[in-house]
């Protein structure tokens, strides 16, 4: 049983193979948070006591004792001054909430959210508690599921109108958790455009801390996700909190510090500029945040999270499939194209052993750049005479799959979807509506927008063999209003329009589950858990430079596993940043995601076409590796000169080990590389990757302790930017 409740001590016991989660009741009424750690067999401690019975306390004046308890799900305004994870606003004015225990209920499974991309099993539990306040009759139900195998639980909270009146939702988190210490570090993956996630990491201080979206998609700034970290905590070593929502919009999560030196940690909807109208009989779901504890550091939280999304999360049919090795006409050609450098690119690349070829933007309407024709999903005929249909046939005819880039979700003002629809983008009436990239969002809280949407995209779909959907996003949002929205509801737009986004992602992926979808955001600006409900993998970022991938993918993987990571090999100097990097380490880079290639293959010499196919013929050889194996982070790029990491099969029989360099130094011997994950009582024999210049070097045998103990001995450097990559088989 992964949740119980104990009626003599009042307790909810939430139990994953690793980890406690424990609630209790205090005096039948009040919903207290106890615990959430290690695995306990009960939890004895009389939190009111504990919080409560400080011996100054009969000479503070100003606090309420119960300002120092740990609430489960707290309300605004009565008794708590700290952060709330739910305001309700009433038609009285008044903001005040009461939530009190009314009823709870342990099934097996898990039930949908409604409208929202979610976790999903049947082998788990699920606990519901309904709290109400009995003046506005607004009841909240908060959603407990336990994965028990991948010590997680999610959590949602539901909000009922069950009064007379209307009220406004005008906060509402996923999950808030009340920690009775404050010593922890706080983890956040931040960035921008071309230089998504980084790990920043620091102390907690007193006060509120975190991060946050306002740009109407997660962002490539903030992620949301949040991690506290016990002091000690490293990749091997110490307690990881983590909490990641499923959701791809505005978003906030913080820790906020008391007085008295608790934490409050909460994440869900961005509170500022929303609110939610609800009318007596209506429910609103908060969006899902998954909690996972770790007491071995970081690298077992971030395995946890990777097998919960592969597993749990994704829908597609390609979660646990390796996927075909592409090759993206995007950096090789821009919009300058035509069919005949198209297929010259689908040639040269099928020789050297790619398996599907995307043709990305400036297919459609007339665009020759990016100032037009977005949502008008007709092909240029003047590149393309065959249309897709004709594209399409003719690269599968050289033996490759054929896949196409789509904006759905934006308009060009020159358009004729924008001639005829004026109306239909993000707008507020009589005011400038501000172009980003030259283009402006439909108003995806539209239902007949979302339903042009379907059928534009189902249409393309349906008069080609596509086998790969890249779906893009390449602007954030401004002039928030929508023309179909009442006053009162004006700011319900960026949420309704990630409901008719997932409706609209739904809709399609379902309809077309032979098609790999891969998500986007001008780059990695919403690569979230949200997307990947629907889509297995997301571009990374539009920085496809080797040492910066290294670096972006790296702090990725401490939530996303690599298979859900598009990443491309691409030409040199590279376009971002005018680096040179031997070909060889934007392979071995690229194999930690997707792996394919963005370059035009028709440029490159016969050396490289060769070096391109030995890097093909080895990645379909470690793909089904790649794809499933855990992922152990050896070395970080952001505390040293190089990046490391290796990926251990589930048994343990196989594994790659990646090794990124950057700056050589002169008159430096080889040096050691310990390894993570191996089976220490096995003998492994290790190979250079064949594409890689130590490939002439002879295999060899190593024990897995020593492995991991001593180390893998690796070359010295000898130019900038080198890698190694090894592959190790038990024998
Ligand atoms: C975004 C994507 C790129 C490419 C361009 C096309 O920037 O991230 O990969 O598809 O759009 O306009």
């Amino acid at each position: 049983m992964a949740i119980l409740f104990d009626e003599a001590t009042r307790q909810f016991r939430l139990h994953t193979d690793a980890s406690s989660y424990i609630i209790r009741l205090l005096d039948g009424k009040y919903l207290l948070h106890a615990y959430w750690g290690a695995r306990v067999r009960a939890y004895k401690t009389d939190v009111y006591a504990r919080f409560c019975g400080a011996p100054e306390e009969a000479f503070t004046l100003q606090e309420m004792p119960t300002d120092r308890l740990p609430q489960e799900f707290p309300a605004f305004g009565h008794g708590d001054s700290r952060m709330p994870a739910v305001h309700i606003l009433q038609v009285n004015g008044s903001r005040v909430s009461d939530l009190t225990y009314r009823a709870h209920r342990i099934t097996k499974g898990k039930p949908p959210l409604e409208g929202l991309p979610a976790t999903f099993s049947d082998e788990c539990e699920t606990l519901e508690i309904d709290l109400a306040d009995d003046v506005s009759g607004v009841r909240v139900t908060l959603m407990y599921s336990v994965f028990e195998a991948y010590n997680a639980i999610a959590r949602s909270a539901v909000v009922t109108n069950a009064g007379a009146a209307d009220v406004r939702i005008e906060k509402l988190d996923s999950a808030c958790v009340d920690f009775d210490r404050s010593d922890f570090d706080i983890l956040t993956l931040s960035g921008a455009w071309a230089r998504e996630r980084a790990p920043y990491r620091r102390a907690l201080v007193p006060g509120a801390q975190g991060v946050g979206s306002l740009h109407g998609a997660s962002g490539h700034q903030q992620s949301p996700f949040v991690a506290l970290l016990s002091k000690d905590a490293t990749e091997t070593n110490g307690d990881a909190y983590g909490m990641a929502l499923v959701y791809s919009g505005n978003f906030e999560a913080c820790a906020d510090v008391s007085q008295f030196g608790q934490t409050r940690a909460h994440i869900g909807l961005q509170p500022f500029d929303f609110s939610w109208l609800l009318a007596p009989g209506e429910r609103f779901q908060s969006p899902e945040a998954v909690l996972v504890y770790s007491g071995e550091g970081l690298g077992r939280m971030s395995r946890d999270y990777h097998r919960l999304w592969q597993n749990c999360l994704m829908r597609s049919s390609f979660a646990n499939k390796p996927r075909p090795i592409l090759i993206n006409n995007w950096e090789a050609t821009y919009f300058g194209f035509d069919e005949e450098k198209l297929l010259s690119i689908a040639r040269a690349a099928k020789k050297a052993g790619v398996e599907l070829f995307v043709l990305d933007d400036g297919w459609f309407g007339k665009r020759d750049s990016d100032n037009c024709s977005l949502g008008d999903w007709v092909c240029d005929t003047r590149k393309l005479p065959g249309g897709i249909g004709g594209l399409a046939e003719k690269i599968n005819k050289e033996g490759l799959l054929f896949g196409l880039w789509f904006e759905p979700e934006m308009v060009s003002p020159d358009s004729e979807l924008y001639r005829a629809h004026p109306d239909w983008c993000i707008h507020v009436k009589n005011r400038e509506r501000l172009e980003a990239r030259h283009q402006l969002i439909l108003d995806l809280s539209r239902e007949d927008v979302c339903d042009y949407i379907i059928s534009a995209v189902s249409a393309v779909l349906q008069s080609a063999n596509i086998a790969y959907v890249k779906w893009d996003m390449n602007r954030n949002m401004s002039d928030i209003g929508g023309a179909q929205l009442p006053p009162e509801r004006q700011r319900e737009l960026p949420h309704r329009y990630m409901l008719g986004l997932y409706r609209v992602m739904k809709t399609i992926t379902e309809r077309f589950p032979s098609v790999l979808f891969e998500g986007c955001a001008g780059g990695g600006g919403r690569f979230d858990a949200g997307i990947l409900a629907y889509m297995p993998q997301i571009w990374c970022s539009d920085n496809t430079d080797a040492i910066c991938r290294s670096q972006i993918q790296y702090a990725t993987t401490l939530v996303f596993p690599p298979s859900a990571m598009g990443a491309h090999v691409s030409a040199v100097p590279n376009h971002q940043t005018g680096r040179t990097t031997p070909m060889e380490t934007r392979a071995a880079v690229a194999m930690c995601g997707t792996f394919g290639y963005e370059l035009d293959a028709t440029k490159l010499s016969d050396d490289e076409l060769a070096q391109m196919k030995k890097q093909t013929d080895f990645f379909k050889e470690i793909k089904p590796l790649m794809q499933n194996g855990a992922l152990y982070r050896l070395r970080s790029p952001f505390e040293g000169d190089d990046a490391a990491w290796c990926v251990v099969s589930p048994d343990k029989a196989r594994a790659v080990a990646t090794l990124v360099k950057t700056l050589k130094r002169v008159h430096m011997q080889g040096e050691r590389l310990r390894l993570d994950g191996l089976d220490k009582s096995a003998d492994y024999a290790v190979r250079f990757a064949p594409f890689t210049a130590q490939s002439d070097t002879p295999s060899f045998v190593m024990g897995g302790d020593e492995l991991m103990a001593s180390g893998l001995p690796v070359p010295a450097q000898r130019f900038d930017f080198e890698s190694r990559m090894v592959v190790l088989e038990r024998v």
